[in-house]
């Protein structure tokens, strides 16, 4: 095995924890010797063992001498384990191979401190697909004013989010739907404007394999605070935290509020201040699941950072548009963004796009 295809290991090893580590990040190790792997690991658990511990513990005396392939800077520091740096020193490490540096002032360092230790260190292989993978906990560190924001839509090929009269629920298939649902056990949030959670009556919890260690809070935005009190979201408190995010002048009335008080109710004049109240409150990701005209104002506060873009291979010919109120560009000054994945689900076809990568320095 290269270094290149255990960094590729890594990366798969890593997302065995989406939904379960947040807000740590998500990483796996490989130890190569001679080219062979002697183990692997990744972090399962938020507060469990590191990957590098795992992948050292199966090596054994096989870790002398050995590579260690990570996709995230070795921690070095105390945190809910001793630090990896520690283990990896004294296990004989020969070199290590290093995706993305740790920009967690706690943890961060590693890099050096190896190094201090005689250890050939390398950093920034496979950078841009390990950010990709990160990108939640990297924005957390990087930028935290706001929460990242990821945009969920699944269109018909010729771009329609529901049919003329409002249907939306079998654009996509059935794998890209159930795909779906392990996709929120990564995000602190769910979020919808009204006239969906009207609509659809989604209930935005996550079903299926995955178990979240914090069900996402569901979050439906609204300028009026016309809220059916009937809605799934509003009623299914043990599948979840709910909330209602009213947005402009008017803050909230005491009618805005259902009779049950298990809804959080808040108000922003904003819709950029909505997020950054909610990363005051600790929620550090929002997947927002449409419609047009919510995702649209979301593009236009400039608050998207990425696209889950799912689409059908069916035809409508007319319906609701993916994204409403933006305003005409032309080709020469589009921006262009960056795919990180791409990959078919049952019949359709799935596209990753970030605006653009958050990359910690290497
Ligand atoms: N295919 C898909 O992936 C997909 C996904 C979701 C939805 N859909 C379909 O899309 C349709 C609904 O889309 P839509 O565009 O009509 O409605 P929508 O975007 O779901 O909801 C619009 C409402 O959201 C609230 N809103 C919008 N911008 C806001 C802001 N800046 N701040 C606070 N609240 C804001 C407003 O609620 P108030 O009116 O209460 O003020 C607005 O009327 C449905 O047919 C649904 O089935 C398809
Ligand atoms: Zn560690």
């Amino acid at each position: 095995m290269t270094e290149r295809e255990a960094m590729e290991l890594c990366l798969e090893l890593a997302r065995k924890g989406w939904g379960r580590v947040s807000p740590s990040p998500l990483v796996g190790a490989v130890l190569l010797k001679d080219g062979v792997m002697v183990g692997e690991g990744h972090y399962a658990e938020f507060g469990g063992s590191h990957s590098e511990v795992v992948a050292l513990e199966i090596a054994g005396a096989n870790a002398l001498g050995s590579t260690c392939v990570v996709n995230l800077e070795p921690c070095s520091h105390y945190g809910k384990t001793p630090p990896c740096t520690d283990a990896l020193i004294s296990a004989g490490v020969a070199r290590v191979v290093i995706a993305n540096l740790d920009p967690n002032p706690e943890a961060g360092g590693g890099r050096q401190v190896l190094a201090d230790a005689g250890i050939d260190v390398e950093a920034g292989a496979m950078a841009e697909e390990a950010a990709a993978l990160n990108a939640h906990f990297l924005w957390y560190h990087t930028r935290p004013s706001r929460p990242f924001v990821a945009v969920k839509l699944a269109t018909s090929i010729d771009g329609y989010i529901a049919d003329s009269a409002g249907d939306s629920k079998w654009i996509s298939g059935s794998e890209a739907r159930n795909w779906v649902q392990q996709l929120r056990a990564g995000f602190d949030a769910i979020a919808v404007g009204r006239k969906t959670a009207s609509a659809d009556n989604p209930a935005l919890t996550v079903r299926g394999k995955i178990t979240p260690r914090h069900q996402p809070r569901r979050l439906i935005f609204t300028r009026s605070g016309q809220i059916d009190a009937n809605l799934k979201v509003l009623n299914t408190p043990s599948r979840g935290p709910a909330g209602v995010v009213k947005v402009g002048q008017t803050g909230l009335s005491e009618g805005d509020r259902g009779p049950d008080g298990h809804v959080q109710w808040s108000h922003a004049e904003s819709l950029v201040g909505a997020f950054e109240d909610l990363r005051k409150q600790g929620v550090a990701s929002v997947l927002c699941e449409g419609g047009a005209s919510f995702a649209g104002e979301l593009f236009r506060a400039d608050l998207v950072d990425r696209m889950y873009w799912i689409q059908s291979p069916k035809w409508l010919g007319d319906g609701v548009r993916a994204f409403c109120g933006l305003s005409a560009g032309t080709l020469s000054e589009a921006k262009s963004w960056v795919v990180t994945e791409r990959r078919t689900l049952g019949e359709d076809t799935l596209l990753v796009l970030d605006k653009e990568l958050c990359l910690p320095a290497s």
